[in-house]
């Protein structure tokens, strides 16, 4: 039993706690969701916006000043000159991307060399793992993952597999005769391919870009942001992908190689798991996916190329057209589960404006049985979804600005959505403005 007299002590420790904590922003479904817009909208409340996985594979949508960029590795809130961003050791780098990422940052005024900081365990994208990428999707065919061929999948296989280079590399003096050392091991698979691009056409680019990527900010990031974080900074963590392309619990094989859900955070950035205060999870209003794999919502009819035309669902990193289809509360669930979801925030409620009716899949149909549950083989198993119709609001919400001002039949929704997942929708973003952004009561 704890004294009286003990209370304030008690107190003022559990002040402390709650204030040395950080919050995650990620995605719940196949990824572009909205994350880059909606960490931006948030980035003002935080000290530290930090990239705990993926790499340039990633594609986040933001408007400075009106105008539009997209984001690859830099964390989202570099156009707020107070916070810092900094990309975890979960990441993985491309010095060529980021070296071209950063001037194009400078035209808005985002000084990196003041506000970013690069962990010094953050494992390298080397020309190899591009070629690589390139050489296992070409041998795959039909069954390709879709990657966006960034040299992700190689990178982490070079991690795991204990080869790879690491940003705090650079500063050794051994770091080309290392460079050397894993190109050979590179080439050598690239023979078994039988790739015919030559790397080295690769490099000159690549040695410029590191020579970039020595003059930044590299630190111990796990020091850093514990320091930070005791010092009652407010850090908030940016995924990136989505959780139905976790490496362990997305639609395997047919996913990314990182761990793009909360667990990610702490292994990618150094932090224990109980500094985990706020999991905001972003989901669209419907669904998109792109690139290969089971999507069981799918519209392949004209409801989903209007659905592609009204949300402009086109790749952000790639370019290529998106797959449309309906909200799948099956996976939003169990994403929701994954990743202890604390609030959910809502995009693109705006783009289903003018789609009546409405519907939901609330339940698979898997191989003739129903299920509410995400089969472990999604790839192989025959689903068809059990769907819910809502009627449309066939009202233009993209300039509300309160809850009420949201249709009747619009709030129906989200209700049902609140109920199924038993998680509030806190946040309803209805554009991609940074002031298009509806706080729920
Ligand atoms: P991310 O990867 O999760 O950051 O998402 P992307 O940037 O790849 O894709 C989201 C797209 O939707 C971008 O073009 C955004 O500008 C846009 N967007 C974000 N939120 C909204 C919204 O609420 N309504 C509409 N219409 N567009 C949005
Ligand atoms: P953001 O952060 C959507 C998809 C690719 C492919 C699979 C594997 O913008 O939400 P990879 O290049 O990682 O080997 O590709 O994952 N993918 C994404 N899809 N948004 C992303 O990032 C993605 N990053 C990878 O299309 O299907
Ligand atoms: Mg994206």
């Amino acid at each position: 039993m704890i004294g009286l007299t003990k209370l304030p002590s008690v107190f003022l420790q559990l002040i402390i706690f709650y204030n040395q904590m950080i919050d995650v922003i990620l995605g719940l479904q196949w990824g572009d969701e909205g994350k880059g817009k909606i960490v931006d909208y948030f980035a003002p409340d935080y000290d530290i916006i930090a990239r705990f996985q993926g790499g340039p594979n990633a594609g986040h949508t933001l408007y400075v000043g009106g105008e539009k960029i997209v984001l690859h590795q830099i964390p989202s809130g570099v156009f707020h000159p107070h916070t810092i961003n900094l990309i975890g050791n979960g990441v993985v780098l491309d010095a060529v991307t980021l070296k071209r990422e950063c001037d194009s940052v400078a035209r808005f005024g985002a000084d990196v060399r003041k506000n970013m900081y690069i962990s010094e365990r953050t494992h390298l994208i080397l020309p190899g793992h591009r070629a690589l990428d390139k050489a296992s999707e070409m041998q795959k065919g039909d069954s390709k993952i879709g990657s966006t061929l960034k040299g992700i999948g190689p990178a982490y296989m070079d991690k795991t597999g204990r080869n790879g280079l690491r940003v705090g590399d650079l500063l050794d003096k051994s770091f080309t005769t290392n460079y050397i050392k894993l190109r050979l091991k590179h080439q050598r698979l690239l023979d078994n391919y039988n790739f015919q691009e030559d790397i080295s056409n690769w490099e000159e680019e690549f040695f410029e870009a590191v020579e970039f990527l020595r003059s930044l900010n590299i630190v111990n990031g796990e020091y850093f942001i514990n320091e930070h974080i005791r010092n009652g900074k407010r850090v908030l963590a940016e995924g990136a992908q989505g959780s139905m392309l976790d490496i362990d619990f997305g639609t395997f094989p047919f996913v990314t190689s990182s761990n793009t859900i909360t667990a990610g955070v702490c292994s990618g950035l150094g932090v224990a798991p109980q500094k985990i205060k706020d999991v905001l999870g972003v989901t669209k209003a419907y669904c998109t996916r792109v690139g290969s794999g089971p999507f069981p919502t799918e519209l392949h009819d004209t409801t989903g190329e209007a659905l592609r035309k009204a949300g402009n669902e086109f790749g952000a990193t790639t370019g290529r057209p998106r797959r449309c289809g309906w909200l799948d509360l099956v996976a939003l669930r169990f994403a929701s589960m994954i990743n202890g979801v604390t609030k959910l925030i809502m995009t693109k409620a705006d783009v289903l404006d003018t789609f009546d009716p409405l519907q939901v899949c609330t339940a698979y149909n898997l191989n003739g049985e129903e299920t509410d549950r995400i089969p472990f083989q999604m790839t192989r198993a025959d689903i068809q979804p059990v769907l819910k119709t809502f009627t449309g609001w066939n009202t233009d919400t993209s300039t509300a600005k309160t809850p009420e001002e949201l249709p009747g039949v619009m709030q129906e929704y989200i209700r049902f959505i609140n109920e199924y997942l038993g998680v509030p929708v806190a946040f309803v973003s209805n554009g991609p403005g940074r002031e298009q952004i509806v706080k729920m009561n």
